[in-house]
């Protein structure tokens, strides 16, 4: 019978006898299947686990505040943020193609983990054992998309599954492997990890890095940022939320269009709008959006950031367009 505690059971079942007594560390993103992965883990394991939050500076407006905020206050879990912001960036510039973003945000993140294990372990003086463990909030879909599934095609090297480095120094713990977001939530909620949490929409671990078409720099970045937080804040208050799996918004840095505004001719970018519905993120329909809320958000878009001078929605569904734009 599949109920979310059988699973719950299962997994601190497995693992335990995979982690033994040793020390294990979890990559907390922000999102909700790290952290039903940590959740699980700490169940299994309590102390043994510490979360690391790799700020990689490619999240949305507020992310590691909530992080601090709404997890660790519910979990009581020992957390390391690490400010890696300079290290992504400079491994990112110059590169537009997506593949390689991909590759190169995912190889960094291990980096990290592995300078957060030395800390740790150097932390714990003499004694401190090993950090051999690395838990991660892999899905089913992820696993099957990077080509990890049987007979599946490599669509896009999801960061948490293909994008790692072949010399990775963990044994990777993956208690959500078989799971798709429903049931991921599912036993979230049953874990007790905050509803704030377990509603959030699904976000990719490359962040906002795969959703600026073009090389990712600090200035396109903030420009992204402004763009996103103000069409969250839209769709919010529409009571949107619950309607949309999630609205990738995406910059096209590398198009430029003309528009006037104020009273001169301006040069700027496309802002795009990617409101999706599905029930698995393997296939999704665009979400038909109220054209009043598509108007408000529109407006504010070009008004408040200046980079911007266009905005447009994307009307395609999953497949043939995928859910992000790389
Ligand atoms: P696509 O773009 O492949 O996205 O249709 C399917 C779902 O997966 C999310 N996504 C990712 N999640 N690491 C993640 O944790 C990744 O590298 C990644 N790439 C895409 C995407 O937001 C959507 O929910």
């Amino acid at each position: 019978d599949w109920t979310p505690g059988n699973v719950i059971a299962d997994q601190v079942a497995a693992i335990r006898a995979q982690i033994g007594d040793a020390r294990v560390i979890c990559a907390l993103s922000g999102g909700v299947d790290s952290a039903v992965a940590a959740a699980l883990v700490q169940r299994a394991v309590g102390d043994q686990l510490t979360c690391v939050h790799v700020d990689h500076g490619l999240l949305r407006e507020g992310e590691v505040e909530q992080i601090e905020r709404d997890f660790v206050a519910s979990t009581g879990v020992n957390l390391i943020i690490r400010d890696e912001k300079e290290r992504f960036l400079s491994a990112l510039a110059g590169v537009s193609d997506p593949e390689t973003k991909r590759k190169i945000i995912g190889r960094e993140f291990i980096r990290v983990f592995e300078d957060a294990q030395r800390d740790i372990v150097a932390e714990a003086g003499a004694h401190g054992e090993e950090v051999k463990f690395l838990v991660q909030g892999t899905l089913y879909p992820d696993v099957v998309e990077s080509g990890g599934g049987e007979g599946a095609a490599n669509i896009k090297s999801h960061h948490n599954v293909g994008g790692l480095p072949d010399d990775l120094q963990f044994e990777l713990v993956e208690p959500l492997r078989t799971l798709f977001k429903d049931e991921v939530r599912a036993v979230g909620r049953e874990l007790g990890v905050p509803e704030e949490i377990v509603s959030r929409q699904p976000f990719p671990g490359p962040g906002l890095g795969i959703r600026i078409v073009g090389e990712v720099t600090a200035e396109r970045l903030e420009t992204l940022r402004k763009a996103d937080a103000i069409a969250r804040e839209e769709l919010t208050k529409a009571g949107l939320d619950d309607e949309i799996w999630q609205c990738p918004v995406v910059l096209l840095a590398d198009v430029r269009s003309v528009g006037v505004q104020g009273d001169g001719r301006t040069y700027g970018h496309p802002i795009v709008l990617r409101p999706v519905s599905s029930e698995d993120a393997m296939t999704a329909d665009w979400t038909r959006l109220p054209y009043d809320v598509l108007s408000i958000i529109s407006t504010r878009i070009t008004n408040e950031v200046s980079e911007v001078n266009r905005v447009v929605l994307d009307v395609t569904s999953k497949p043939p367009g995928t859910i992000e734009w790389e």
